[in-house]
């Protein structure tokens, strides 16, 4: 394969939705799909060593209406990454992408995550293997560098490495990880974001498609970003504040064909419980855990939420949860 078919149109990287162990399931990635026609959906990473010598349908099993969405694989060796992309690949993936981002301690004494972007010629021949066994782009999610290295040559010529193996497309969270000392989540927080340092990227490699990631909250943000890299991928925000992604089509890719509803989401929700429940045998109860942002901001959203998130309804089948949750706290009182 060569790069030239490796390519895609840099816009299916507009807008994205960030990979996120836990969070971005396929139940998370069928809410946000409903809410956005385009926006890319990422999984949670899969380890290769979870999908060589595991359960391959648990890992990779998604539904159709999921499209485009992103297979992020975590693992450091080219034949192992060769195998899961392939996997990834014929499962329907639109891409794989490759972690080069995640500080956990766990991900280092596997010797992936982060940690690879001290090992460019490694990550280039990762990317290498992929590239030559799958016909859907290999993408890289990394950090802008590594400790206290706030050098911008290191994370140039990283990328520059890298593409020279055949990857196109760069997402970039815009914040060095620091190895030592911080937990995952303080590694989200604490190292300073620094954008410029991605929009630096895009200007000596205009050639490929750079993304930012990294604390984005606001369109007023992602309107300022597009205007300097090809994408914003967005991550806690989205996954928090769901209905945010209900204006993404028409403003980022002029598609104002639908307008959705809050209720009519968490109908369609509905929907999809009861048949993940026939079909997989799937509680409503883990499908629901990811909309619970879904009317924030609104009159009603507490009593929504607690009700959409209470173990002592878990027998009801979810109609039933989703007409309790609707139901004014006065009326609830009534009928109790
Ligand atoms: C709960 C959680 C899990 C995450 N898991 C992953 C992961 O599996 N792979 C990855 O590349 N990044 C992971 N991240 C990092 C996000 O993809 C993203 O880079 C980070 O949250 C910064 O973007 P944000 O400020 O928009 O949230 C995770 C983040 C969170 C909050």
């Amino acid at each position: 394969m060569t790069n030239v078919e490796n390519q895609a149109p840099a816009s299916m990287w507009r807008m994205s939705v960030a990979p996120m162990m836990d969070w971005t399931d396929k139940h998370c990635r069928y809410l946000h799909r409903l809410l956005s026609r385009h926006t890319l959906l990422y999984t949670e990473m899969v380890t290769t060593g979870a999908l060589l010598h595991g359960d391959v349908p648990r890992h990779l099993r998604f539904e159709a209406e999921e499209h485009p969405v992103a297979l992020q694989l975590g693992g450091s060796e080219p034949s192992d990454l060769a195998q899961a992309a392939r996997l990834g690949a014929q499962w329907g993936y639109d891409e794989i992408n490759l972690n080069c981002g995640c500080p956990s301690e766990r991900v280092q004494r596997g010797a992936f995550g982060a940690c690879l972007m001290n090992e460019a010629p490694l990550v280039a021949d990762c990317v290498k293997a992929m590239v030559d066994v799958v016909d859907v782009p290999v993408t890289v999610k990394h950090r802008i560098g590594i400790d206290k290295d706030e050098s911008y040559e290191f994370v140039r010529d990283f990328v520059g490495t890298v593409a020279d193996a055949g990857c196109r497309v760069f997402i970039v969270h815009a914040r060095n990880a620091w190895l030592k000392g911080l937990s995952p989540k303080e590694n989200r927080e604490i190292p300073p974001l620094r954008y410029e340092i991605v929009a630096r990227l895009k200007q000596d490699f205009p050639e490929l498609t750079i993304a930012i990631n990294g604390g984005i909250k606001a369109d007023a943000t992602v309107q300022d970003l597009l205007q300097q890299v090809d994408g914003v991928m967005v991550g806690r925000e989205a996954y928090h504040n769901p209905w945010w992604l209900a204006s993404w089509d028409a403003l980022y890719y002029g598609d104002a064909s639908v307008e959705h509803t809050r209720e009519s989401i968490e109908e369609q929700m509905v929907a999809y419980m009861e048949r993940e429940a026939r079909t997989h045998g799937t509680h409503w109860y883990s499908i629901a855990r990811h909309m619970l942002g879904l009317r924030n901001g609104l009159a009603g959203a507490r009593r929504w939420r607690q009700v959409w998130s209470n173990h002592q309804l878990k027998q009801l089948p979810p109609s039933e949860v989703m007409r309790l949750a609707r139901t004014k706290p006065a009326e609830a009182a009534l009928a109790a």
